[in-house]
């Protein structure tokens, strides 16, 4: 079996990272969340207080990003060698993360490690840009994407499982504002690639979604 690189992309709330998460242990594969890297960078900007884009992209040389498996098998990461996986999932640093993913130069310093990361290939890698500009000769690319309702659906479950009150019109504001940046900014929109496998899980359970997945992955590295 030859070992390959799978690129997954699609929008918000789509379940990617489980996918991906769940795609890589089934694999033997390495696991990379480049969502996690925006955000180790946008935490380094906040704690430092930088704001100016010129100070951002002079700063990216003292940020460095790494993972650090732990004995139960998860990833954290880490930012200039401290686990901040608990600081990196806050709305405060979504937010942030979201900005700086923006700017060109942040691009290019991430894609740069994400393209070193993938060299010995045996990599599952999730994003908004992975097959379309990390990894354009990926063995295996997936596009997930599902309805906004459904999206939202999920989104609003999940505050309401975390104790917050959420209103689910707001809810699927956010979900459709955040559709429409992703794909709308100038740098690396989220696109389908040409050669992408689109998966619509809207009315897919995760066992029907997955067992799809690994067929295609096992056709993959036939
Ligand atoms: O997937 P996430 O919510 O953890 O991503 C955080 C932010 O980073 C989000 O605003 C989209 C952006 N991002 C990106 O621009 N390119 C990627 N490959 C991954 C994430």
């Amino acid at each position: 079996m030859k070992k390959i690189i799978v690129a997954i992309d699609g929008f918000s709330s789509c379940g990617k990272s489980t996918i991906a998460k769940a795609l890589a242990k089934y694999a033997g594969y390495t696991y990379v969340d480049t969502g996690a890297m925006y955000r180790a960078v946008a935490l380094y900007m906040l704690r430092h207080e930088i704001t100016e884009q010129t100070d951002i992209i002079n700063t990216l040389t003292r940020v460095q990003i790494g993972f650090a498996l732990q004995t139960d098998g998860t990833q954290h990461t880490t930012l200039n060698g401290e686990d901040v996986e608990a600081h990196i999932r806050t709305l405060e640093v979504g937010n942030k993360a979201s900005q700086i993913s923006q700017i060109k130069e942040v691009r290019a310093f991430l894609v740069n490690q994400q393209q070193a990361m993938g060299s010995a290939k045996g990599i599952v890698m999730d994003g908004r840009d992975i097959a379309t500009v990390v990894f354009p000769d990926a063995e295996l690319k997936l596009f997930l994407t599902a309805r906004p309702e459904v999206r939202a659906q999920r989104r609003y479950d999940e505050l309401i499982a975390k104790g917050e009150h959420p209103d689910y019109n707001d809810v699927l504001r956010d979900v459709n504002d955040r559709d429409y940046r992703d794909t709308h900014r100038t740098e690396s929109p989220l696109r389908q690639a040409e050669d992408a496998i689109v998966i619509d899980n809207s009315d897919m359970t995760r066992e029907q979604q997955m067992e799809h997945i690994y067929s295609l992955f096992n056709k993959a590295t036939i």
